[in-house]
């Protein structure tokens, strides 16, 4: 492919009032990243000249793009007085010859799914797809084997509407095509917008090559509602974990895990079912156990679970985290923390035995503070950490102990609790003889 021969416009400046949400549509993530994300990801593996026209919130997405991207341009669209797509590409300056559009609500593209536009030679080339259910699309009328036009749903007569192919809504366009047609485009429709698909007509009537490229659903799926939205995600999380089990992860039932993109594995891992495992994430040699979460975090040689929440910026190394165990910002290397613990803000050294319901107290109320544990250190059950504290190596901790002072010498054993009392025959005065 000649990387530097087509220029991308993508779509993203509508207000996408189907989604039924106060955040611009493009913005709604597939995977953990945005829609828009997704399509300028791979228009880079097929241009160096992409433009994403703007216009809705525009200040979130070019802010949100910005932080994935520096080598894309932004226009902003007169959505005010020219709305719809045609008016979407009125201000567009490509740099090439040829210009591919894409709609910034198609998280499922790929730059392969778009080869076949950068390799035909036409005026117009436009996707369609045949469709069960056509409703929400553009219906493609074909007469003589050949495009006639494509009308709106909201446009659309009876016959119309009875017609499956639909427009998939990317189109590779010559620059003199456009700039023919689009000062033409008149708004005189339902939704008294300018439908770029109006171009398709003006140009067959002046007997322009219109070439229409048959495309599948799976990767040329527009998203217009939250209901969409779920069926994308499917898509997308089938390819992500394909990808990894490819790549030799090993997963149990993997239509129950969710993989973000941004997660990478090395070595051998292994995911049980009901696993979320999201952000940077970075896991390697190691075993995810059923219904775990793991977020932001690195895992090496350690397994985790069943039921275990790593937080953001855990880092996990050579260690066993047991059920219901939830570390956070916490770095342990060589530890064994196998039940029922909060581990937060912390670093906890090789060798160490982290007893059930062991609590960092880590937050006073106002601020967040740190606790160190060092080697071989054994917490008995049941210890309050109340942070900042430090514990030195080879230090044993009483179950039940509340841990106060700031630093715990080597070779201590630290014991906080009220002395036991037996109270003979209690129970029988109390409920009275069996
Ligand atoms: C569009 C097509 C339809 C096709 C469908 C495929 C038109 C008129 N219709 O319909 O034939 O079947 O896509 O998914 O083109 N946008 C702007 N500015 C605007 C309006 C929209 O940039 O003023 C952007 C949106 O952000 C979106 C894209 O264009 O990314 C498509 O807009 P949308 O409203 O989703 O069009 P559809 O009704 O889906
Ligand atoms: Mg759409």
């Amino acid at each position: 492919m000649n990387n530097n021969s087509i220029s991308i416009v993508i779509l993203a400046a509508g207000k996408g009032s189907r989604m039924k949400s106060n955040k611009a549509k493009v913005l709604h993530e597939i995977s953990g990243k945005p829609m828009l994300y997704h399509i300028i990801k791979e228009s880079k593996k097929l241009s160096d000249d992409i433009t994403v026209v703007v216009a809705h919130q525009k200040e979130a997405v070019i802010k949100s793009m910005q932080a994935y991207f520096h080598d894309i341009n932004f226009i902003e669209q007169d959505a005010q007085n020219y709305p719809g797509t045609g008016g979407a590409v009125m201000d567009i300056a490509p740099k090439y010859e040829k210009v591919l559009v894409l709609n910034g609500d198609m998280p499922l593209i790929t730059a392969e799914a778009l080869k076949g536009f950068l390799e035909i030679h036409a005026d117009i080339i436009m996707s369609i797809f045949d469709l069960e259910d056509p409703s929400g699309y553009g219906r493609v009328v074909i007469r003589n084997q050949e495009v006639e036009y494509i009308v709106e749903q909201k446009d659309a007569s009876e016959a119309e509407l009875n017609v499956t192919t639909v427009n998939a809504g990317i189109y590779a366009f010559s620059r003199s095509i456009l700039d023919r047609y689009i000062p033409d485009l008149e708004n005189d429709n339902a939704q008294q917008e300018y439908y770029l698909t109006d171009i398709i007509a003006m140009a067959k009537e002046e007997e322009a090559s219109i070439v229409p490229l048959l495309v599948d659903e799976e990767h040329f799926k527009g998203v217009n509602s939250k209901k969409d939205l779920a069926q994308a995600e499917v898509i997308m999380q089938q390819r992500i974990k394909n990808r990894w089990m490819e790549a030799g992860v090993t997963m149990q039932l993997p239509e129950t895990i969710y993989i973000e993109e941004s997660v990478v594995f090395e070595g051998e891992c292994k995911i049980e079912n009901n696993c979320r495992i999201t952000g940077e994430s970075r896991i390697t040699d190691s075993h995810i156990k059923a219904g775990s979460v793991v977020e932001d975090s690195i895992m090496q040689n350690s397994d985790c679970g069943p039921m275990a929440h790593l937080r953001p910026a855990s880092e996990i190394i050579d260690t066993h985290i047991g059920n219901f165990v939830e570390t956070k910002k916490a770095k342990l290397n060589g530890v064994k923390a196998g039940h029922l613990s909060y581990i937060g803000d912390a670093e906890v050294d090789t060798g160490t035995n982290i007893g059930a319901g062991t609590i960092t107290c880590n937050y006073d109320g106002k601020n967040k503070f740190k606790t160190t544990i060092g080697k071989d250190v054994f917490i008995g059950s049941d210890t309050q950490l109340v942070a900042p504290v430090t514990i030195e190596d080879n230090v044993m901790i009483a179950a039940g102990t509340t841990v106060t002072s700031g630093t715990i010498k080597s070779g201590n054993l630290v014991l906080s609790r009220t002395k036991m009392r037996l109270v003979k025959d209690f129970y029988y005065k109390f409920f009275g003889k069996k």
